[in-house]
């Protein structure tokens, strides 16, 4: 069972950071802390993923594990350094035993992931899979059809544009799905409109 959201994000966010929360019974129990987004709090991409798994958890940041040696790697395929981008997660504390976070579980931490959506105001959001992207896109979302296309929500009554991605753990299944998420993290660099995308690898628009 979940908790009622008793507490505005506000009361429990420093800055983009949660610092304490106890909404979600369940996840209290399982996680050891609280992974929050990491990453310059001015970034121009913010990629959102699930929830922690194991490493995260046991290291307090997101994309830690195998997972996020893919995203980094790629990402510096096509010159968005991992220190350059902001990366979070729907929700912010580990499900037990890997589990999908429940329908209400995200519902608890919405606040605070529309909260450091609106801090940060990045020109991109990046979903990393189906959770985040049909939990922003609040819609049904065929990932391996649809990566790479962007699509405009409002939070908040605040435009945002969301580009739909492949997790990186889908390329360590399935090798050949790693072209179509390397171009779709070329996508984002280009989208990003900052200079970090083009100190490192090929841009799209390179040639052109
Ligand atoms: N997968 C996710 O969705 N998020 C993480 O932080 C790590 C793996």
């Amino acid at each position: 069972m979940v908790d009622d959201q008793t507490d505005s994000p506000e009361e429990t966010m420093d800055g983009l950071e949660v610092t304490a929360c106890e909404r979600c019974p369940a996840l209290v129990e399982s996680r050891s802390q609280i992974v929050n987004g990491d990453g310059p709090t001015d970034a121009d991409v913010l990629f959102v993923g699930e929830g922690p798994g194991a490493t995260e958890d046991a290291e307090g940041r997101p994309f830690v594990g195998r997972s996020g040696s893919v995203l980094e790697e790629t990402l510096l395929e096509v010159g968005l350094e991992r220190e350059h981008v902001r990366i979070t997660n729907c929700v912010r504390c580990r499900p037990p035993e890997n589990r999908d976070p429940r329908t209400g579980e995200l519902a608890n931490c919405r606040g605070y992931l529309e909260t450091e959506i609106a801090r940060l105001d990045p020109e991109i959001i990046v979903t990393l899979g189906k959770v985040p992207s049909e939990h922003l896109l609040e819609r049904s979302v065929a990932v391996t059809k649809e990566t790479g296309t962007v699509e405009e929500i409002r939070l908040d009554g605040s435009p945002r544009r969301v580009l739909i991605c492949l997790h990186p753990a889908a390329t360590l299944y399935n090798r050949s799905q790693l072209g179509a998420f390397r171009e779709t993290l070329e996508t984002a660099a280009d989208l990003s409109g900052s200079d970090h995308s083009r100190r490192g690898g090929q841009s799209r628009l390179d040639g052109f």
